[in-house]
């Protein structure tokens, strides 16, 4: 493999996977069922080459990560079952984590009309949870998270979005250097190609205008998918962007039993058990996002991947496992989906991690 050019060989994988490339039947990426030709890991795994550019330095702040997720992305913090605990940021810090992601939906908490002022009290409520982070040193990615209006109709939400971000970056420009931001989780329907790369583009602009050296992170169309990385455009002259994407692959095996994907019920049962063909699956897809980013010179961030519990634990260790190792060999960093609901990597009814998980995550700690 060293001796064939990295592009050559994945044009040809590409082309021979054309006919068993899933077309997608439900939310999210589609899947790769398999992989032709065997791809060893990157070498030498786990300390892949990081260029010596300052944003691929402070990507790495990143590392392992968590998702505070289904808190504040909900309609309202609690409506689907967490709130999040002061303690919780000192459980991720102790069990070995590097950050936290925390998914906001800013649009439910701004008004509908310009200037579209985003509520004093929710403020309160996402700085505190930043501050709680950052106090103990793990990184944080505020994102932009369910605003499911800008996913169906771009043009009429372009403006509400670009003011949201106006403030946000506005309110968080003295914050530490540790505070990364996230411009919008999983565009899709409308919001993809060149409709996502504009708004983007004007998002980023703006943004630089209060924060010029925040790291910027920014996925591609079709809900963060590997996929749509090729058809991502980003303003060439921004050295302080990361580029992120999702994985929930084999998406029936992830998110079999899921109540939010409907026919999803059919595939409980699905096991994973970490056969090679299973493993060139992951090493394939994460080769094309690899040589995405060596390509266009920018750090890749995998910032969700979990499998749901109503998967056997079994299956679902081993492939939190694979997934993982696989991302560092590449040089990725990353955010398990999510911390305490139902991909939880902690059981806060039993006040217990999930070991199975945990350990999968952070086998070294
Ligand atoms: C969504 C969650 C969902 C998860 C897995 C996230 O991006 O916001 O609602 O549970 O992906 O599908």
């Amino acid at each position: 493999m060293n001796k064939i050019c990295p592009f050559i060989l994945l044009t040809i994988l590409v082309m021979s996977c054309h006919s068993i490339y899933e077309p997608q039947q439900t939310p999210k990426q589609p899947s790769f069922t398999s992989s032709p030709t065997k791809i060893p890991m990157p070498s030498p795994a786990p300390s892949p080459t990081i260029p010596n550019k300052p944003i691929f330095q402070k990507s790495l702040w990143i590392g392992r990560g968590v998702n505070l997720g289904n808190a504040l992305e909900a309609p309202e913090e609690g409506a689907w079952g967490v709130v999040l605990q002061e303690e919780y940021f000192q459980l991720i810090k102790d069990a070995g984590f590097n950050s936290v992601r925390i998914p906001v939906r800013w649009s439910a908490h701004a008004d509908q009309q310009a200037p579209f002022t985003i509520q004093t009290a929710f403020f309160d409520r996402v700085d505190w949870a930043v501050n709680q982070a950052i106090s103990r040193d793990l990184t944080v990615v505020l994102n932009m998270h369910h605003y499911e209006e800008i996913y169906e109709d771009p043009k009429s939400h372009a403006q509400r979005f670009l003011a949201l971000w106006a403030q946000i970056s506005d309110h968080y420009k003295n914050y530490s250097d540790h505070l990364f931001f996230e411009l919008l989780n999983e565009p899709h329907n409308a919001l993809i190609l060149e409709s996502w790369n504009h708004l983007a583009q004007e998002a980023i602009t703006l943004i630089r205008k209060t924060n010029p050296d925040r790291p910027i992170i920014v996925g591609p169309g079709d809900w963060n998918s590997i996929s749509h990385l090729d058809y991502l455009k980003l303003p060439e002259e921004d050295q302080n962007l990361i580029v992120t994407f999702h994985y929930y692959q084999p998406f029936r095996f992830t998110h079999q039993g899921a109540e939010w994907v409907s026919g999803s019920n059919a595939w409980l049962g699905t096991r994973w058990n970490g056969s090679d063909i299973e493993l060139q699956s992951i090493r394939f897809d994460f080769l094309s996002a690899s040589l995405w980013g060596k390509a266009h010179n920018r750090p890749i961030y995998l910032g969700e991947f979990g499998a749901y519990s109503k998967a056997d634990i079994d299956s679902r260790a081993l492939w939190t496992s694979a997934v993982a190792r696989t991302a560092e060999a590449y040089g990725f960093t990353w955010a398990y989906w999510e911390f305490c609901a139902g991909f939880g990597v902690y059981d806060p009814s039993l006040r217990q991690w999930n070991l199975p998980i945990k350990n999968a995550l952070l086998p070294d700690e």
